[in-house]
């Protein structure tokens, strides 16, 4: 499958991007510049030797993906969604979005929506937008040579597609939450 991931240069993309590769999966790193997804992508090359990871701006990234996956900090959400919308469309996004302010101590704050997930589905009107992953920190994905031994929580419609997509991690057991309304409660176990 291409999973194509935004904001793939952080370290929650990052991570995700190296699992998925490592089980099979072509990736697309995608970022607000091309040149830092290429570089990006290279590393993670690197790091998986020669596993199938390409770098490209978010916009063509989106176009690439069979899935596309949001490793964006909430903030991004409204900048980046509205030149996605389009290749989005029909295709199951998947957000690890958790609006967690930094500085001082960590602070959730709710989205007017309900949810980070709420808000990407609504400025994505034709995706079908999964949440999942917001308890699953950087640094045990990173670790690729430890299992990650939790459950991991699904909100949204096309979950049967993701619980087996999810399941190339060979590391995870899946807990399907119910609809994306139940992504608003998944941030008791995020923050
Ligand atoms: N880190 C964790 O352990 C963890 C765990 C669970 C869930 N999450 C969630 O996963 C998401 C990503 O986390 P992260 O730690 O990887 O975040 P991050 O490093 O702060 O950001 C990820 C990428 O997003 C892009 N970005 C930054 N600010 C942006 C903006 N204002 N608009 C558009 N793009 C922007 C940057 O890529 P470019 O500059 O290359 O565009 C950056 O490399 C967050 O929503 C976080 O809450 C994180």
């Amino acid at each position: 499958m291409n999973i194509a991931i935004l904001g793939g240069t952080g370290r929650e993309g990052a991570g995700l991007a190296r699992r998925w590769a490592l089980a099979g999966h072509s990736i697309i790193i995608g970022s607000r510049d091309r040149e830092r997804a290429k570089a990006k992508a290279a590393e993670l090359r690197e790091i998986t030797r020669k596993m199938p990871i390409m770098g490209e701006s978010n916009a063509e990234a989106a176009k690439l993906g069979t899935v596309v996956v949001l490793a964006l900090p909430a903030p991004g959400l409204a900048t980046t969604l509205p030149e996605v919308s389009a290749a989005c469309r029909d295709k199951v996004v998947i957000s690890t979005v958790v609006a967690l302010s930094f500085g001082g101590p960590r602070l959730y704050t709710p989205p007017p929506a309900g949810s980070s997930a709420e808000e990407a589905q609504a400025l994505l009107p034709g995706a079908k937008v999964v949440a999942a992953f917001h308890h699953i920190a950087a640094h045990e994905l990173a670790e690729t040579d430890q299992p990650i031994d939790c459950d991991l929580l699904l909100c949204g419609a096309p979950m049967r597609l993701w619980v087996s997509s999810v399941r190339s991690f060979s590391c995870l057991s899946t807990t399907a939450s119910g609809s994306l309304v139940a992504a608003m409660n998944t941030r008791l176990t995020s923050s």
